[in-house]
């Protein structure tokens, strides 16, 4: 990438972010002030998207980054729990409130079920640019304890140190073909997701009793790399409970080792239902424990090696591809109805790339960060881009597609995203 054409990207990722940007106060007072994802196509707040907005917010305006997370973490209850979406401003469409995780059809102000939880990653990766708001690194400590806190307690029933997830899209998966056989007839794209979402509605979205009476619900690869990373990251914020929450993220990470890693393949399964069965379909998420810096080299080594440098495999002409080309699923187009079947995404580039860096894959890491940067530069930040033809598709001013510009920013993996290696 020029210089020049950088810059073009930048620009592009300023205007994006700040056209999708809503503030103002809720019916009931509450101050909100958020990026959507999509004008029009998603225009609430997300867990996940939010995260990464303000990872990309940092670099042009910490102010915004601060108080986008800062109304994340209001959408929540006293509790620490933290929901998936939030309906600041507008209450969900009735076309599409059914679909959504919450207590009751309408009227509720945010959903009762998780998104994979990183925000004390991004709070972390916030604080860093906050010089001119020295504050904001610990005055959230008891909230994000409360947090990590209801996670542990109330999504890890059998208390093996790994999330379970009730429905397909507290990963922000969506549709992965991983879920098909898990949730059936039930799954994202499917009639028969109403009556998932009914049922949990009935248990009040307790995963206690959900795991205890059914087999729908999955302890998913990506949510706990994802939670590990932000046990690290809240250990190194909070001083005082470091020691607990550095231990909290070993377990996680040691039981993803133990009990996802399939030795055969190289990669990491989800454990589904109560038979904690792997899902053997190779996606993304199987490739997430990369980011993982305390893992063995050598298990990390063979994700690299093993799947994204393989051509039948990761390896594509634009960016990293959600599922791998040798899966029968695996669909680089647009579908109207599904989403994380093929295409890349950029925040899949974002987790992965730094990591390949680090362990020496630079070149590679250069080539699927240049090639994604020309994709947007061609077709704008869009929801996700064809793996064989950059082409852009779904939704258009795709807020989190801007993880491109911290992707282009630090060339290595930040210092304070990496910790020493326990295994060689
Ligand atoms: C889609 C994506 C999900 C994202 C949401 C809002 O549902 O699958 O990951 O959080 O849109 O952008």
């Amino acid at each position: 990438m020029s210089p020049d054409q950088t810059s073009t990207l930048d620009e592009a990722a300023r205007r994006l972010l700040h056209a999708n940007w809503r503030e103002g106060r809720r019916s009931d007072g509450v101050p909100y002030a958020f990026t959507c994802p999509a004008t029009l196509r998603y225009r609430h707040q997300w867990y996940w998207d939010s995260c990464f907005h303000a990872i990309v917010w940092r670099h042009f305006d910490p102010a915004r980054a601060r108080a986008e997370l800062r109304t994340l973490l209001r959408a929540g209850r006293p509790n620490g729990f933290i929901p998936h979406t939030a309906f600041w401003h507008s209450p969900a469409r009735w076309r599409r409130a059914p679909f959504y995780g919450t207590h009751t059809v309408l009227g509720c102000s945010a959903t009762a079920t998780i998104q994979t939880p990183l925000l004390a990653l991004a709070w972390e990766l916030v604080a860093d640019m906050s010089t001119d708001d020295p504050g904001f690194a610990t005055e959230a400590l008891p909230a994000l304890r409360l947090h990590y806190d209801w996670l542990e307690r109330e999504r890890d029933p059998d208390d093996d140190g790994l999330l379970t997830i009730v429905l397909p899209d507290e990963s922000g998966l969506d549709d992965s073909p991983k879920y098909d056989g898990v949730f059936g007839w039930m799954r994202h794209d499917r009639p028969g997701h109403l009556w998932l979402v009914e049922r949990h509605r009935r248990l009040g979205y307790d995963a206690g009793k959900i795991v205890e009476r059914y087999d729908e619900h999955v302890e998913d690869v990506l949510v706990n790399v994802f939670y590990a990373l932000a046990l690290r990251a809240l250990a190194r914020l909070d001083d005082e409970q470091a020691t607990v929450y550095a231990r909290r993220a070993a377990r996680t990470e040691a039981a993803l080792l133990e009990r996802c890693l399939d030795e055969r393949s190289g990669l990491f399964r989800d454990l589904a239902g109560r038979g904690e069965r792997p899902v053997a379909v190779s996606t993304w998420s199987a490739l997430a424990p990369l980011a993982l810096t305390e893992l063995p080299v050598g298990v990390r080594r063979r994700l690299v090696e093993e799947h994204l440098l393989d051509g039948r495999r990761y390896r594509a002409p634009v960016g990293i591809p959600s599922v791998s080309q040798e899966e029968p699923s695996f669909d680089p187009g647009f579908s109207l109805w599904r989403c994380w079947r093929g295409p890349s995404w950029v925040n899949t580039a974002w987790l992965l790339v730094p990591a390949m860096r680090e362990l020496g894959y630079g070149e590679e890491a250069d080539r699927i960060v240049g090639s994604l940067a020309g994709a947007a530069a061609r077709h704008g930040f869009r929801e996700y881009y064809n793996p064989l033809t950059g082409r852009g598709l779904a939704a258009r001013g795709f807020g989190f597609s801007t993880l491109l510009v911290d992707l282009l920013r630090r060339a290595r993996i930040e210092p304070s995203v990496r910790s020493p290696m326990m295994h060689s």
